[in-house]
């Protein structure tokens, strides 16, 4: 029995602001198996993002804990996190946040590096993931000189670079136009499930939440069914 890729256990979070202490997640539950694609179909500002921030260990819970492949994430130091994120979970934006002065190889390249792939081994994913979204031939544009569509296919790669068995994703087809978003989305669904890949993407998208294995709200800071 394989253990969940992702699962949160009563997950607190708020934010302090002027008009005092803002409550967002009040006891978050959520489990996703290995392969699972899961929509998360919220309200702006209900805690969709806070949500995923979480779950990718790019910031921790006030209370509850955060489980990646079955290891509580609560007490591990920053370097075991940063350890952890970069083998397991991939992150996608919806904006694409690539680096501007490397190219599209090396925005897939460097991630692999940071975990201690050689150059080379590293360089011949990219090339192959990179070719899988119909890449081939960009592969030295900066993001600069990528389109929208092309930019959001890159960070997809970047996102997948690593062989994570968990991807994240925060309305990743938000900022392209009605049709880019549903090519690119389709790409990334397929190249979620052929990889095996438990998959967690925000989106307010009726349509491409309806695509996925199953679809998630957020009411009163809990997840629940949609
Ligand atoms: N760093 C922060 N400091 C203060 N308040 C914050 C912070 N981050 C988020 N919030 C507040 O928490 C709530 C949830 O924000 P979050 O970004 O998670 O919503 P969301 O569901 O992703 O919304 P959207 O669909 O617009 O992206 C909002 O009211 C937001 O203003
Ligand atoms: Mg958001």
């Amino acid at each position: 029995m394989s253990e969940a890729r992702l699962r949160l256990s009563s997950v607190t979070r708020s934010f302090r602001t002027e008009a005092g202490e803002l409550p967002v997640l009040r006891g978050a539950d959520l489990e996703l198996r290995a392969g699972e694609i899961v929509a998360l179909v919220a309200p702006s500002g209900t805690g969709k993002s806070t949500l995923l921030h979480l779950a990718g260990l790019l910031e921790s819970p006030d209370g509850g804990a955060v489980f990646i492949d079955g290891q509580d994430t609560s007490g591990m130091a920053d370097k075991a996190r940063t350890a952890l994120r970069g083998k397991s979970i991939g992150f996608v934006y919806q904006f694409h946040h690539l680096l501007p002065e490397f190219t599209a190889l090396e925005n897939v390249v460097l991630p692999q590096m940071a975990i201690g792939t050689p150059r080379a081994k590293a360089e011949a994913r990219a090339h192959e993931l990179l070719a899988s979204f119909g890449l081939k031939g960009r592969e030295e544009h900066r993001p600069g000189r990528l389109s929208g569509g092309e930019q959001q296919r890159v960070a997809i790669s970047r996102a997948l670079a690593n062989g994570p068995g968990l991807l994240l994703a925060d309305e990743p087809t938000g900022n392209l136009d009605v049709g880019t978003s549903d090519l690119v989305f389709g790409e990334l669904l397929a190249a979620v499930r052929n990889a095996g890949v438990a998959a967690l993407i925000a989106t307010h998208n009726p349509d491409l939440a309806s695509r996925m294995d199953r679809v998630v709200t957020l009411r009163e800071g809990r997840v629940v069914p949609a």
